[in-house]
């Protein structure tokens, strides 16, 4: 059994004011104990977030890390390894505001996801599809193509010790959820290309959706099959929000 998990992707939001608001809030929430809950804070906050945070069952992670794993000469990169000395559990990795507006490809997003594994890191691997690739029918191509370059870099082992993360690009900030079936139709076929490598490793791996996620929506998509969770981006900066989608995953 897959234990369902919520991650928070903050984005590129917050100030230390805000941040102290948000975490105060996220403190007292009534958290199911059987969820893994997260938050990915910008790198800016995670200090503050890490202590304001302490003793709560709530994880912190990183929304990017370097291709390399230890500190070095990159400019305005944040390595692995730095991410675990803030204490830093997770990390995202192939966010498709990466991919698309910062042109990672999906070979850099193999290497930040070995990279992040290499320092002790879960990395939540996120793949989607466009509006256009979805269209024109390609999604689950598109999908397999993300899904199979960190395969065959970090190897089929190396995702179940990882999380994936199903956002299509049409769904994120756009108020358009995918519709429970649509998400799993994506999710099945994730798992069933795992499968295709190694049965054990396709269900043990858990798939998040994300992609305007909400309280009132996240039950019905939780759950199906293969939805073992979500990644929330809005509707985490706030807190009673964001505890809300946590319980409907737990229920
Ligand atoms: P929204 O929940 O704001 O659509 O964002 C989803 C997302 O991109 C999380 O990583």
């Amino acid at each position: 059994m897959r234990r369902a998990m919520v991650a928070g992707n903050w984005k590129m939001h917050g100030t230390r004011a805000s941040v102290c608001e948000l975490t105060g809030a996220l403190a007292v929430q009534d958290l199911p104990a059987n969820v893994d809950v997260a938050v990915f804070p910008p790198s800016l906050f995670i200090g503050q977030v890490v202590e304001a945070l302490a003793g709560k069952s709530i994880a912190i992670g990183g929304q990017n890390c370097a291709t390399q794993v230890e500190q070095g000469a990159l400019t305005g990169e944040i390595a692995s390894s730095q991410l675990v000395d803030a204490g830093c559990e997770l990390v995202l990795v192939g966010h498709s505001e990466r991919r698309l507006i910062l042109g990672e490809s999906d070979q850099v997003v193999a290497q930040k996801f070995a990279a992040a594994q290499l320092a002790g890191l879960v990395p939540i691997l996120c793949v989607g599809e466009t509006l256009e690739q979805r269209e024109a029918g390609e999604t689950l191509q598109v999908i397999a193509r993300q899904l199979a370059v960190v395969i065959r870099v970090s190897g089929v082992a190396a995702i179940a010790k990882a999380v994936v993360a199903y956002e299509p690009v049409w769904a994120i900030g756009t108020g358009l959820t995918a519709t429970p079936e649509q998400a799993q139709e994506v999710h099945q076929a994730i798992r069933r290309q795992l499968a295709a490598e190694d049965a054990e490793v396709a269900q043990a791996t858990r798939i998040l959706y994300g992609g305007s996620v909400k309280a009132a929506n996240a039950a019905d998509l939780f759950g199906m099959p293969d939805i073992d969770g979500g990644l929330i981006g809005g509707a985490s900066l706030n807190a009673n929000e964001f505890g809300a989608i946590c319980r409907a995953a737990g229920s």
